[in-house]
């Protein structure tokens, strides 16, 4: 079954007009960790037709529903098929990646997840190729907005091990990751592009 999640829906726009610059040619292999219902998936692989692009996630429905979106896109082997990873506990899905992305995963899942995502990235991608994470972080330990507190502390109510995260805590994971770029988009969230050393 095909699923939709209202925020993917809202921030796939300004998403791609990011992505169209840091993942230009000659970026060609992109890794998606997290796709969930797979509408970014298929919503950037339409619009980036010098991609192919690996979508996986941890959840079978999910699964199911990035596979059908790819169905409907039409993309051929351009958007593969889903495969199941978990980012904490698999072994990371071998490389080399042009580029990784990775949105609204960090701050719904234990620190591990972050972990394994950043430490997998740096050994997975192309020297210079960019791991692009999006979602709400904060800053030198700040908020950026009063709703993002609400949103930490309803996250944490939900699950004690989740939580918004601080970009230099994700920067510190992996000495092979270089922040480069912190971008501001709308609805108090951020790009951020790390680059493989
Ligand atoms: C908030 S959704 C974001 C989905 C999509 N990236 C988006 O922005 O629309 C979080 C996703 O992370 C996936 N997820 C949670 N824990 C994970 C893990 N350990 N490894 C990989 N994916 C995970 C969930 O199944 C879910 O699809």
């Amino acid at each position: 079954m095909k699923l939709q999640f209202p925020a993917t829906s809202r921030n796939r726009d300004p998403i791609l007009a990011v992505l169209r610059e840091v993942l230009a040619p000659p970026t060609a292999r992109v890794l998606e960790v997290a796709s969930g219902s797979g509408e970014h998936a298929a919503f950037f692989a339409a619009a980036m037709p010098w991609l192919t692009w690996q979508p996986t996630d941890v959840e079978a429905a999910h699964l199911v529903s990035i596979d059908a979106w790819a169905a409907e896109a039409e993309l051929g082997p351009r958007l593969l098929p889903a495969l199941a990873f978990n980012a904490a506990t698999d072994p990371f899905l071998p490389g080399p990646w042009d580029g990784i992305f990775c949105a609204n995963l960090v701050h719904i899942s234990p620190w591990a997840v972050a972990e394994g995502l950043f430490r997998g990235a740096a050994s997975a991608l192309a020297p210079g190729g960019p791991l692009v994470t999006y979602g709400p972080y904060t800053i030198d330990g700040k908020h950026t907005s009063d709703s993002n507190v609400a949103f930490d502390e309803s996250l944490k109510a939900r699950d004690p091990r989740w939580g918004v995260r601080d970009v230099a805590a994700l920067a510190a994971i992996s000495p092979e990751l270089e922040l480069t770029q912190r971008i501001a988009m709308p609805a108090n969230n951020f790009i951020l592009v790390f680059r493989r050393v």
